[in-house]
């Protein structure tokens, strides 16, 4: 599967989105990341799909949402009328999960499904045929620019062997913490989509900051 490099725009300059976005498109950036937190699923407010919205007349790339939101399935419909491509909700924060999942999936977009540190893989087999992306979280979600939580890439590793298993083609994403020096150990243990915010945007060329993680994500001779 292709190597997907997805930066958060979390940790860019807001009042110079579009400028930081054609930097990360012109460096590689296969998707755009949009983490929408609602100050209950986690401590700390930012947007919603009119940010969704602005990065749809920003850039073709398809643009990831990671709902940290309570009742994510209240927002389906205005994420996909917006343009998300993935919309990604954790289990604790809604009760019906699968039922969400396939109502994204009715909706147009990819189903996502994120795995806090703390959360068992149990909830993402339990609904796995309703799963086009696993979100293993390597931080506890909340702030950009925390560090790789180490446990994480055994967790990559388990969930890969689920997903071949039952020969799941769900993407395996991991968000929180990944940089050049990070990156590596998430991909040999299986991840094949990287979100990336302080690594990207705080660096002083975005664009290189993406060709480099993406070297440290393949294979070497
Ligand atoms: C964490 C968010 C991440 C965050 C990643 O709460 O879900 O997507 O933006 O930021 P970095 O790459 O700085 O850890
Ligand atoms: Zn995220």
């Amino acid at each position: 599967m292709k190597t997907c490099i997805a930066p958060s725009v979390l940790s860019a300059d807001l009042d110079r989105l579009a400028e930081q976005v054609g930097a990360a498109a012109a460096g590689g950036a296969d998707w755009m990341h949009v983490d929408v937190m609602d100050g209950r699923f986690v401590p700390t407010i930012t947007f919603g799909s009119p940010m969704v919205r602005a990065l749809r007349r920003i850039t073709d790339l398809p643009i990831d949402v990671h709902l940290m939101v309570q009742e994510p399935e209240r927002y389906i419909e205005e994420y996909a009328e917006a343009g998300a491509r993935v919309f990604t909700i954790h289990p604790e924060a809604t009760i019906h999960v699968q039922r969400h999942l396939d109502t994204t999936r009715a909706a147009g977009m990819l189903a996502g499904l994120a795995l806090n540190p703390g959360t068992p893989l149990g909830y993402l087999e339990e609904v796995l045929d309703s799963v086009d992306l696993v979100l293993v979280m390597s931080v506890n979600p909340g702030y950009g620019g925390q560090r790789y939580l180490p446990a994480a890439t055994g967790k990559i590793r388990r969930v890969r062997e689920l997903l071949s298993r039952h020969r799941s083609p769900a993407r395996l994403e991991v968000d929180g913490g990944i940089t050049q020096a990070t990156i590596r150990g998430a991909w040999e243990a299986g991840a094949d989509t990287f979100v990336a915010g302080t690594a990207v945007f705080g660096a002083p060329d975005p664009a290189r900051a993406i060709a480099e993680l993406r070297s440290e994500a393949s294979a070497r001779a």
